[in-house]
C-alpha cells in the first residue's frame, strides 16, 4: 500500500504552527512527540484532559473510548490527542489557552489567561 500518512497541523500558542505526519494507528500526541513538539500531556489514556486540543478542521478517530472528553465535548470539537488518530488531514489548536477554554474549572489556575 502506498497511502500517504495524514498530516496534522497544530495551531500553537503565539500563532505558531507545526505540521506532522501521523503513521497509521499512531496517536496524534505520539506523532507530535516524534516531531519534537512539547505539548502538554499527562496520562496518555484519555483520562486526564491535559492533552486536549480543539479540532479546527478535519476529523479524527479514537484508538480507544475517551473518558475525559465527553461525547458532548467531542461534538464541539474538543479532542483527546493522546488516543486520537487523524481520519485524513486535520488542523488542531493546542495551547494552554485551549485547555482553559475546554475545561475552565480544571485548568483555570494555569497562568495563561493574561491576568497577572
Ligand atoms: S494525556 Fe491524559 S487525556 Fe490525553
Amino acid at each position: 500500500m502506498s497511502q500517504e500518512s495524514p498530516t496534522v497541523t497544530f495551531e500553537l500558542a503565539d500563532g505558531n504552527t507545526a505540521t506532522v505526519d501521523v503513521e497509521d494507528g499512531e496517536s496524534i500526541l505520539d506523532a507530535a512527540d516524534d516531531a519534537g513538539l512539547d505539548l502538554r500531556s499527562g496520562c496518555r489514556q484519555g483520562q486526564c484532559t491535559s492533552c486536549t486540543g480543539k479540532l479546527v478542521s478535519g476529523e479524527v478517530e479514537y484508538i480507544e473510548e475517551p473518558k475525559a472528553v465527553t461525547e458532548d465535548k467531542r461534538e464541539d470539537g474538543w479532542v483527546s490527542l493522546c488516543i486520537a488518530t487523524p481520519d485524513g488531514d486535520c488542523t488542531v489548536a493546542k495551547s494552554d489557552e485551549v485547555l482553559v477554554e475546554a475545561f475552565p474549572r480544571v485548568w483555570q489556575d494555569l497562568d495563561v489567561a493574561g491576568d497577572d
